[in-house]
């Protein structure tokens, strides 16, 4: 078992705010997310500040375009050495083959992920948006889409996880946000589970922010998870 499963989204406008936080971390024990709004800002010089300071970035920008286009981002993800990236699944079979392709043929693939239907999206809204069923019906068909495509996992909530686990195999990496500690604020999120829950659904990454990023003591928070891991692993 991976030994950093802890990814701590790096959600802020600027770089400074960025590598305050990261400062307050340690990369032995979690890895950090970079997202759409640090990467708009920042470019690849924040991958390469992070990965200075010794972490291993997942690059969050959730590709969705046509098949060459999602290859060529996925190969300049590879080339900034990312830890892991990831594409919209409905972007289709074809591109989530290509994107596979790119990134099998890199000199250090990352891992690479899909996105399957962002949890924003209620039942109502999917249906607007033409995909009928429900959320949790439209996860297991892009799942397994994903799957058959050859990549290595899905981004889902921890309340899927157990189900994903049970249909793809253990091989098949489930990185799950929407975790909180039992005494920490839902905020946003609706739908929380407990890291130690999450472990035991077969949540194998887990994003977690607030709970880290807003504590008084980042580390402190960051190593209370890792103890709630390997106690619900164990
Ligand atoms: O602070 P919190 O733990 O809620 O942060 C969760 C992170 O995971 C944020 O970066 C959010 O954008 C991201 N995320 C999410 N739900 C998804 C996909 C990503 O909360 N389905």
């Amino acid at each position: 078992m991976d030994s950093k499963r802890v990814i701590v989204p790096l959600d802020f406008p600027d770089a400074a705010r960025a590598l305050a936080m990261a400062t307050r971390l340690d990369p032995s024990l979690c890895r950090v997310k970079v997202g759409k709004e640090l990467f708009v800002a920042e470019g690849p010089a924040i991958v390469h500040r992070l990965q200075d300071a010794g972490f291993d970035v997942f690059l969050d920008l959730k590709f969705h375009d046509i098949p060459n286009t999602v290859a060529g981002a996925c190969r300049a993800a590879a080339r900034l050495g990312v830890w892991m990236v990831n594409v919209h699944a409905t972007g289709g079979e074809a591109m989530l083959k290509a994107a596979r392709e790119a990134v099998a043929s890199s000199a250090r693939p990352p891992l690479l992920i899909a996105v399957t239907v962002l949890t924003s999206l209620a039942d109502a809204e999917l249906a607007a948006v033409g995909l009928s069923g429900s959320a949790a019906d439209n996860v297991g068909r892009l799942a397994a889409l994903t799957a058959q495509c050859g990549l290595d996992g899905v981004v889902c909530s921890p309340l899927e996880a157990r189900a994903l686990k049970a249909r793809h195999g253990e091989a098949f990496k489930l990185v799950t946000p929407g975790i909180r500690l039992p005494d920490s604020p839902a905020d946003d999120q609706r739908r929380v589970l407990t890291p130690a829950e999450a472990a035991r659904e077969g949540a194998d990454y887990l994003v977690v922010g607030r709970p880290i990023t807003q504590a008084p003591d980042p580390v402190a928070a960051l190593r209370a998870i890792g103890a709630q891991l390997r106690e619900a692993t164990s």
